[in-house]
């Protein structure tokens, strides 16, 4: 029986993540070290709390005892890192918690992982450490070409560059130790339980509460979706399969410019659910600083080596999408209360 080391799994892509690993694999323990910010929320885990396979540990990953004593009590052979501050837009009101979390936090997994699992001879069979980051390190596309895992690190927010410095800590240690990493960099995921602050729940959020939806910009920068259940099959892939020491670029080849995104769900909901919901929402706002014009991730190592590829059309995984926010408007109204009120009216003003 494995044990897995899962941190960050209460928020959106961990606790998706979980859902896909305890519904595939039998025989598996799966620990969750989560600090439970804002992003972080246990109703995510509803359903599988109760499952002996799974346990629940509320801290934080800068913080060494709680992670030693994780290490020395459940021995875990691989450990996946999806805790984050992931929103550039925080990043860039309030970047400190990015470097502290992204950077620090990571290192600190990782140099307790290394201690636990070196041994004289180097280090313990089929462990592995698994960094989950973003095609954002990239920086911004033109027009035309992709990412593919040999593009020069660029990023632009103190988010992306948070997160690129973790990526070249977790290579340093394949590099210097010979520890096993893998890291792999998505693109912009969709699906269940993604908080809204994101384009897509914020966009049906507000359009569901008839508020103007707010568009950076022209509307016409681009982002390559991948439904999310995608991204955690990818993951899977990788822990197994993945050459030590190795990046993988995980994406669908599905961009589309941010105002087609806002159409799309605009013709759903005025379709299925209210007549009054219609572009008339839309409203164009001052751009995001440094807002990187395009994404585009060429996923063909991951196809080649591993046989990856997703199963969710944008089509489909968008309807889905909407659905479950149709159907779950208590998880909704739970995360749209309280400090998302706060965030909203610092992010947005009045609009
Ligand atoms: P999220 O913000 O929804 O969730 C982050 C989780 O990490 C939350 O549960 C939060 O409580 C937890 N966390 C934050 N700081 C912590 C700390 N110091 N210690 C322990 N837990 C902490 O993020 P997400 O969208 O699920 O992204 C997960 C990972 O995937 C991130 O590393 C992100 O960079 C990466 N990623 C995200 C996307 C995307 O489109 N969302 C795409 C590619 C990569
Ligand atoms: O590419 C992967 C990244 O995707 C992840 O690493 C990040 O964690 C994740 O947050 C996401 O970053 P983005 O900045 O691309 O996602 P976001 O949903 O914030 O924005 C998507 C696009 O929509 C971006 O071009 C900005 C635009 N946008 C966003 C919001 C929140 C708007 O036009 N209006 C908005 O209100």
């Amino acid at each position: 029986m494995r044990t897995l080391l899962i941190t960050g799994g209460a928020g959106f892509i961990g606790s998706n993540f979980i859902h896909y690993y305890l519904a595939k694999h039998r025989d598996c323990r799966l620990i969750n070290l989560d600090k439970l910010t804002y992003a972080g929320n246990l109703e995510n885990l509803q359903g599988i709390d109760g499952d002996p396979r799974y346990h629940f540990i509320h801290g934080d990953i800068c913080d060494k005892d709680i992670v030693e004593n994780i290490f020395r009590e459940t021995e875990p052979e691989w450990a996946v890192n999806f805790a984050a501050e992931s929103h550039v837009d925080r990043s860039i009101k309030e970047p400190e918690t990015f470097i502290k979390t992204n950077v620090f936090g990571t290192f600190n997994l990782l140099d307790i992982s290394r201690h636990h699992w070196g041994n004289v001879d180097g280090f313990k069979e089929h462990v592995k450490f698994l960094q989950v980051s973003t095609d954002e390190v990239y920086g911004s596309l033109g027009p035309t070409g992709f990412f593919t895992e040999e593009t020069p690190l660029d990023p632009h927010s103190p988010y992306s560059a948070s997160k690129a410095g973790a990526d070249l800590l977790v290579k340093s240690y394949f590099d210097t130790y010979g520890m096993p990493v893998n890291i792999t960099r998505c693109s912009n995921n969709y699906g269940p339980y993604q908080f809204p602050e994101k384009l897509i729940p914020l966009m049906i959020n507000n359009a569901l509460e008839k508020k103007s939806l707010p568009v950076y910009g022209d509307g016409m920068n681009i982002r390559d979706w991948l439904y999310v259940e995608d991204h955690c099959q990818a993951i899977d892939m990788v822990l197994r399969y993945g050459t030590p020491g190795e990046v993988y670029n995980i994406g669908g080849h599905n961009e589309r410019p941010n105002i087609q995104i806002v159409r799309t769900i605009l013709a759903y909901l005025h379709e299925h659910v209210d007549q009054s919901i219609d572009e008339g929402l839309i409203k164009f706002v001052e751009d995001r600083k440094g807002h990187d014009r395009r994404y585009g991730i060429d996923p063909a190592k991951i196809r080649r080596e591993l046989g990856w590829q997703p199963e969710t059309t944008f089509e489909d995984g968008i309807i889905k999408t909407i659905r479950w926010y149709l159907d779950n408007k208590k998880w909704l109204n739970s995360v749209t209360s309280g400090e998302y009120q706060q965030y909203y009216r610092r992010m947005y003003g009045s609009n």
